[in-house]
């Protein structure tokens, strides 16, 4: 009687897997941002695979397939055209290239969880994983579950805040920058963790920051509530009550 019930659940996953192009490298000329998120949906052809010309409209609807639900993905396209140049295609819509989101202190900011600071980089690489903090942020998830939660950002936000604090005199980390940190850590709980209370299995965090790929294979699928700004803010909230409580 209950696998009954499981049937219409299990179409549904796989529905919605299927309706989401096969994961591939990017190639040479492709171009790929600071964010995890948005290169896994260029990587899946959900935006343009070579990362350029994206409208607001093909943003909107690759965030929308991964389980975000309209108004913060409204709200996620529209932080992207803030910082980005005015152009416009053929057809007079606004575009961008996941480039464009590489601009230091627009989205891309210090002290991120993966990626290098602008100013300790010697090539002021402004998009790349840097493996050794990857490394770091997987040896923070919670020893018990095995997975990365609430206090495992909030341990990665405090060392790679210091880190910019102690060896990067370039660094910004103000107001808006701190809001752009803790809300990426808090996408990622969300997004990649939703199925585990907000915490998210190290072999989801590996696919996806590794080879930034949704990890369909094994076993994420997207939200089937629609993601909300308000998840988004509870996921903040977890992380700064969290960094708070820890001793320096
Ligand atoms: C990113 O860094 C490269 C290399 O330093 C630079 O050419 C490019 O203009 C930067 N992109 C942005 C958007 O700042
Ligand atoms: C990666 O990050 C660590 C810690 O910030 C740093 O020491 C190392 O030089 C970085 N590696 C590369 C290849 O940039």
């Amino acid at each position: 009687m209950l696998s009954f019930l499981f049937v219409p659940l299990i179409l549904g996953s796989l529905a919605q897997a299927a309706s989401v192009p096969a994961w591939q490298a990017p190639t040479a000329g492709d171009v790929r941002s600071p964010c995890p998120i948005l290169n896994a949906l260029a990587n899946h052809g959900l935006i343009n695979r070579n990362g350029k010309d994206i409208t607001p409209a093909q943003y909107t609807a690759g965030l929308k397939t991964i389980g975000c639900d309209p108004v913060l993905c409204g709200a996620l396209a529209q932080a992207a055209l803030n910082v980005i140049p005015n152009r416009k295609n053929e057809k007079g819509e606004s575009v961008f290239g996941l480039d464009d989101l590489r601009t230091h202190l627009g989205i891309e900011h210090d002290a991120s969880l993966t990626r290098n600071d602008y100013d300790l980089d010697p090539n002021h690489d402004n998009y790349s994983l840097n493996r050794t903090l990857y490394d770091q942020l997987v040896s923070l998830r919670d020893p018990q579950t095995q997975r990365l939660d609430a206090t495992s950002i909030a341990r990665a936000r405090k060392i790679r805040q210091k880190d910019s604090k102690d060896r990067n005199p370039k660094a910004t980390l103000d107001r808006k920058q701190l809001a752009l940190a803790h809300g990426e850590g808090a996408a990622f709980l969300m997004i990649m963790g939703h199925q585990y209370g907000y915490s998210v299995p190290v072999p989801y965090a590996k696919g996806f920051f590794v080879d930034e790929r949704l990890p369909f294979e094994e076993g994420w699928e997207p939200s089937a509530k629609p993601l909300s700004f308000m998840e988004l803010g509870l996921n903040v909230g977890a992380v700064i009550e969290k960094e708070l409580t820890l001793k320096n």
